[in-house]
């Protein structure tokens, strides 16, 4: 199989906020976030994503303040803009943020910006933050006036909403890629970096990264993490059962 070289290929960023909620479910400090992360790199990860939530369910504000000095690869630090998160970004500083209107209550990311709606908000946001030198992604669904309007808005780039493609790929819906393509395209013309995220697995990333022009990066949580409990699992039971079998 052709693989891309260096510079063509698009980069994986991991949402680690699944480490967190294993974390906090104990009340201790095991899963480590930060030897996670550090581990994570090590294993080639072009990045680290978090997505730090106002109630702090998973991931904490305190853990971006603690995972900054370790990132070597780039930092990406998701959310709604709001005043605690702005501060908490303009503190840290890193690589990239990508603002996500997800409201307090929802489980997980449910929709874009309305570019539109929230133009003005945006730019001013998005100006504080290139002000201090820190990339700007806008999360957005694939439609042209939306994606014209997050360039208008001043954004680096847009991270394209991939739950509803991944939704239509699992019923095998291939033609579902199209408004990402086009999109991909648009945002490239418009002088936009490509992001993705949401829902993107070992299962659908071959056909999206194919399918999907000039994508920068993809940032992956809750598939991957899944996914390396499975693959990792069948190792782990036999070390367990290896220790057993020693006394
Ligand atoms: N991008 C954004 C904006 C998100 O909110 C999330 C989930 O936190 C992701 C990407 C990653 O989605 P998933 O966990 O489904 O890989």
């Amino acid at each position: 199989m052709k693989q891309n070289t260096k510079e063509t290929m698009t980069k994986l960023s991991v949402n680690i906020n699944k480490i967190a909620t294993l974390r906090n479910a104990r009340g201790g400090n095991f899963p480590n976030i930060v030897e996670f992360a550090e581990d994570i790199q090590s294993y080639g990860s072009q990045g680290i994503t978090i997505h730090p939530r106002p109630d702090e369910r998973h991931i904490r504000y305190q853990d971006a303040r603690d995972l900054k000095p370790i990132i070597t690869t780039e930092f990406n630090i998701e959310g709604n803009p709001i005043h605690k998160f702005i501060d908490l970004v303009l503190f840290v500083k890193p690589h990239q943020v990508t603002l996500v209107p997800d409201s307090v209550d929802a489980i997980t990311s449910n929709s874009g910006w309305d570019t539109i709606k929230n133009q003005d908000f945006l730019k001013e946001v998005i100006s504080e933050f290139k002000r201090n030198k820190i990339r700007t992604s806008i999360f957005i669904d694939t439609d042209a006036k939306l994606i014209e309007a997050a360039a208008k808005a001043g954004a680096d780039r847009v991270e394209l909403y991939t739950e509803e493609f991944a939704t239509q790929y699992s019923l095998g819906n291939r033609k579902a890629v199209k408004p990402y393509t086009d999109s991909a395209k648009l945002a490239h013309e418009l002088g936009l970096g490509v992001n993705a995220g949401h829902d993107l697995s070992l299962d659908n990333i071959l056909f999206f990264s194919q399918k999907v022009p000039f994508l920068d990066e993809v940032s992956i949580g809750h598939a991957l993490i899944t996914e390396s409990l499975y693959f990792g699992l069948e190792n782990v039971i036999n070390q367990y059962l290896y220790k057993l079998s020693l006394k």
